[in-house]
């Protein structure tokens, strides 16, 4: 009867410290300053500036890109694919006047660009692939995500898919 017990502490224990560390796991974020140094501009060398940045990495949900750059001058603008290809930022889905990153809170391709005019001709632009987790599979029980109201925020759009952070 004792040993029965022990077991199911333990098991409780062992099931405790998988559903910490997913929870702690999920929460990760790695940040990421759009274009590096370069930060968000028109590129010296043109469309294939952004692309080459987001080919170098792997984005997941909860990572962070942070849009460097002097408000005033340009500004981050998501916009739809057939827009980001014509360079139509009329309306955008979303627009941020100043720097600020974004935390992406679902596995999507986002398309940004710049809303001053000839930026986004001029290569500002960028594609970016958000995958739904890390490639280290976790062999983990499913641990709902923490309620958005949750978290501390002053944007947030389950629509958009990410959050001002
Ligand atoms: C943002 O850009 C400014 C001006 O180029 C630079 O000094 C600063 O280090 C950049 N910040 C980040 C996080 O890259
Ligand atoms: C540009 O985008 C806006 C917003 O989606 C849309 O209403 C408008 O028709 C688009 N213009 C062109 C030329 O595609």
């Amino acid at each position: 009867m004792v040993k029965t017990m022990n077991f199911g502490n333990v098991m409780v224990l062992a099931i405790a410290v998988v559903a910490v560390s997913t929870i702690l796991h999920t929460t990760e974020a790695a940040e990421y300053v759009v274009g590096d140094d370069l930060g968000w501009t028109v590129p010296p060398g043109g469309a294939a500036s952004y692309a080459s940045w987001a080919a170098k990495y792997r984005f997941v949900v909860n990572d962070i890109l942070y849009f460097n750059f002097t408000e005033g001058e340009h500004t981050v603008a998501l916009v739809t694919k057939e827009n980001y290809e014509i360079c139509n930022t009329t309306d955008p889905l979303f627009k941020l006047d100043g720097p600020s990153g974004l935390q992406f809170l679902s596995s999507d391709t986002f398309y940004f660009t710049c809303t001053f005019t000839g930026h986004c001709a001029g290569g500002q632009k960028v594609e970016v692939y958000i995958a739904s987790s890390a490639s280290t599979p976790s062999p983990s029980p499913v641990v709902a995500p923490p309620p958005a109201a949750s978290l501390p925020f002053t944007f947030v759009s389950k629509k958009l898919g990410f959050r001002k952070v």
